[in-house]
């Protein structure tokens, strides 16, 4: 079994991720978070929103930052306005490109069916296959081999032409074998296919009424640019954040959570002056990715990507991606986590006047339609900002720190899952699953157990589950022997399990088993709040 499916199979049996309507066989794309999943995400989104808005101190200068600033927060609407998206550009340009089977019927996105170059018995075909990257050799030569009917001892005379790659870098698909097919040839040219899910607004259900569910919540913050500056004291350089959904219909959603329809998105967009914007750039991609490393991802599966300068948007100074090194991409892949994107004064632009379109001198200009008019009118609202002190009036420029909140939390499982040895209850070394999560993620901050279920351990157990469960979830576990009961914490990432034995009822003290160095340390009962909170928060 590979360590992802090792972390697939234990988040189904305890309880951190469904497929989502499984009973009825589930439904490609939708993941649903069990009850320790909720408790994980919410802390991970808790994390994130302390250390960007709530634990904020807007007095002081953070190390790097060109100043101090302000951060406040927003919760906007999953469905806005439909023009909200023909100017932010999502309308005409959020696709991707698809290709048909006409013989599976299936559908696949372009760039992610991948195959290689094969001959055999005189004819090359490109063998494909849409599996994950484990598994891609094995499959492609099991393709080969029933496409040519051959047995798998003549596996030797396939001549394999390079290494596997993108349908993407295929011109002609004639000798093409689709993922589920078993004629050459059989898919369609490459189409595009918006990825907004379309919606009705009200009772008459016709073209007008259509909607979209929003694709990021990015756009729910430029729209309320002038509200937040008009309804709070906040001046330039401040920053707006948003935790919520987002919908994307993904045509090959895969991966686990990695690449779902329905996730959620953790965005912050910091509105500067056009001088610093450069440096905030560079001080919230920095202070990002030092945000992953401070909570557990190993600095050896991180990295932070510049993107090329042809890989920039055209009015953009500066993009970047903070990747992470899943184990189901092959080796040497990385998937994104979070993009950090100068967008200039793109967004706020495009609400006021219009969707820009960059003009033969490389200018952003109101796109015109056939009439000689914006194909898409901006809202005609002023979306400037005047300095009270300078009177300056500028367009602030927009640093946007993207992430993805599932992405995050399936990073920070997949990093936390180690098999390690640990004695069982005997004493004997046993391979034991722990899941080494930062402290401020797991789900239960402790357990807590009475050794056995007599002599007044329960009642001393259950006075100590109450008095801590007023501060932190915590699990209260008096079955099985003890050993077993320490597993069954290590797996879900409980990095404290706190023992109720014979001497705690005479002496009130207590032992407390650290998860990672399995140290046990004995403590008055009077003072394990307060230790289990300083172990948190250190
Ligand atoms: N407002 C900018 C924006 O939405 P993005 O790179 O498209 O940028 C930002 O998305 C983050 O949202 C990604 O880095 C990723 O973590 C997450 N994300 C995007 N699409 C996703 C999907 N289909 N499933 C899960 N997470 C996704």
């Amino acid at each position: 079994m590979s360590s992802m499916d090792k972390i697939v199979s234990l988040c189904k049996r305890r309880g951190f991720l469904f497929q989502s309507s499984e009973i009825y066989g589930g439904l490609n794309g939708f993941w649903d978070y069990g009850p320790l999943g909720v408790e994980l995400k919410r802390n991970v989104k808790e994390a994130w929103w302390q250390d960007m808005v709530s634990r904020h101190n807007e007095l002081l200068q953070p190390k790097g930052a060109p100043s101090t600033y302000e951060m406040v927060g927003l919760d906007c609407t999953i469905i806005m306005h439909p023009q909200v998206w023909k100017c932010s550009g999502h309308y005409d340009l959020f696709h991707d490109y698809m290709v048909d089977c006409r013989e599976s019927k299936k559908r696949y996105r372009y760039d992610q069916v991948r195959g290689r170059w094969v001959e055999a018995k005189g004819k090359k075909v490109f063998i494909t296959a849409l599996v994950e990257a484990e598994q891609e050799d094995a499959t492609l030569q099991q393709r080969a081999l029933k496409f040519f009917n051959l047995r798998g001892k003549d596996a030797d005379s396939l001549i394999w032409d390079g290494p596997a790659t993108s349908l993407a870098d295929i011109k002609e698909f004639e000798n093409v074998l689709a993922p589920d097919a078993k004629e050459l040839g059989t898919l369609t040219t490459p189409r595009e296919f918006n990825l907004m899910f379309k919606t009705i607004v009200g009772a008459l259900g016709s073209d007008d009424d259509a909607a979209f569910l929003r694709p990021e919540t990015a756009q729910g913050i430029f729209v309320n640019f002038k509200n937040v500056l008009d309804s709070s004291r906040v001046a330039i350089p401040f920053g707006i954040c948003q935790v919520g959904k987002s919908f994307r219909n993904e045509i090959t959603p895969r991966n686990f959570t990695f690449r779902s329809r329905e996730f959620e998105q953790m965005e912050l967009e910091f509105f500067c002056h056009p001088e610093t914007s450069r440096a905030w750039y560079e001080y919230w991609r920095n202070r990002r990715f030092d945000w992953y490393l401070k909570h557990g991802l190993a600095a050896e599966r991180l990295r932070l990507r510049e993107h090329a300068a042809e890989e920039i948007a055209h009015y953009s100074c500066g993009t970047a991606d903070i990747e992470y090194a899943f184990p189901f991409l092959p080796t040497g892949d990385y998937g994104e986590l979070e993009g950090i994107a100068h967008r200039a004064d793109f967004d706020l632009r495009s609400h006021m006047e219009g969707k820009l379109v960059k003009n033969a001198e490389g200018q952003l200009v109101v796109e015109q339609g056939s009439d000689g008019k914006p194909k898409h009118r901006g809202s005609g609202r002023d979306m400037s900002y005047r300095n009270e002190v300078s009177n300056e009036r500028f367009i602030p420029h927009v640093i946007e720190p993207s992430a993805g909140a599932d992405r995050a939390t399936l990073a920070f499982l997949c990093e936390a899952f180690k098999e390690d040895q640990a004695p069982d209850e005997n004493g004997n070394m046993q391979t034991r699953t722990v899941l080494q999560l930062h402290p401020r993620f797991a789900p239960f901050k402790a357990a807590v157990f009475p050794l056995v279920k007599k002599d007044g351990m329960p009642e001393v157990a259950m006075e100590l589950y109450g008095a801590l469960k007023q501060k932190f979830p915590v699990f209260y576990d008096e079955k099985g022997a003890v050993g077993r009961r320490y597993r069954r914490q290590d797996e879900v990432g409980t990095p404290y399990c706190i023992t109720v034995d014979g001497q705690s009822v005479s002496d009130k003290t207590v032992t407390i088993r650290d998860r990672d160095s399995l140290e046990q340390v004995r403590l008055k009962i009077d003072d394990v709040v307060a230790e289990i909170s300083r172990r948190i928060e250190s």
